[in-house]
């Protein structure tokens, strides 16, 4: 596919595959949270693009907040919230929805921070899952678009340096040797 510089992108998961595994994750959380309301957190920015249109597969009541996090995640495993909630998750279900499951350091520390807040219930949705790159055991996702072997992908929502978050497709980055 195409290129920036020595960049090759290579498409993994087509946009047809990924509306449609959208649609059942909606479909599934309609059904689990019956005559419930849910509300959906995004983590800013890789899951925007996942959060627009997981909304709306939604057919219950629904609230929308967002959260973001600093860099330096994967190092030191503590995630400085950048921008927090807006509103209080207390009495909630609260569904975080990620980008992707890679490590688990910072979902496992999102979901300590938002546990402390006493939602009713709290789970995660994550468009993609790299399970061999996993160094929290303990956080999994409840549900999965994707399970993914350990590439560095990007689009939809997903960026290498900021770059690459509108392809409609998700797709393997291969860089130049330096
Ligand atoms: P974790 O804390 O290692 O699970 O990291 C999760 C975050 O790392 C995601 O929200 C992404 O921002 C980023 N990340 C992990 N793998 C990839 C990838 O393959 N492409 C783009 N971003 C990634
Ligand atoms: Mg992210």
């Amino acid at each position: 596919m195409s290129v920036r510089g020595k960049e090759h992108l290579k498409v993994l998961i087509r946009r047809s595959a990924i509306q449609k595994r959208v649609q059942e994750i909606g479909k599934q959380i309609t059904k689990d949270y019956r005559g419930q309301r849910v509300h959906l957190i995004g983590v800013l920015k890789g899951a925007s693009i996942f959060l627009a249109d997981l909304v709306r597969t939604v057919g219950l009541e629904v609230s929308l907040d967002l959260s973001s996090y600093g860099k330096g995640t994967r190092t030191s495993g503590e995630v400085k919230l950048s921008k927090d909630l807006d509103t209080s998750i207390e009495g909630l279900n609260v569904i975080l929805v990620e980008d992707i499951l890679d490590t688990g350091l910072t979902l496992g520390y999102l979901c300590r921070v938002l546990r402390q807040r006493k939602p009713k219930d709290l789970r995660i949705a994550a468009l993609l899952d790299k399970p061999d790159r996993r160094l929290m055991k303990d956080v999994h996702a409840d549900y999965i678009g994707f399970q993914i072997p350990n590439e560095f992908v990007v689009g939809y929502g997903l960026d290498y340096a900021e770059r690459y978050r509108n392809l409609k497709d998700v797709c393997v980055l291969s860089l130049p040797p330096e």
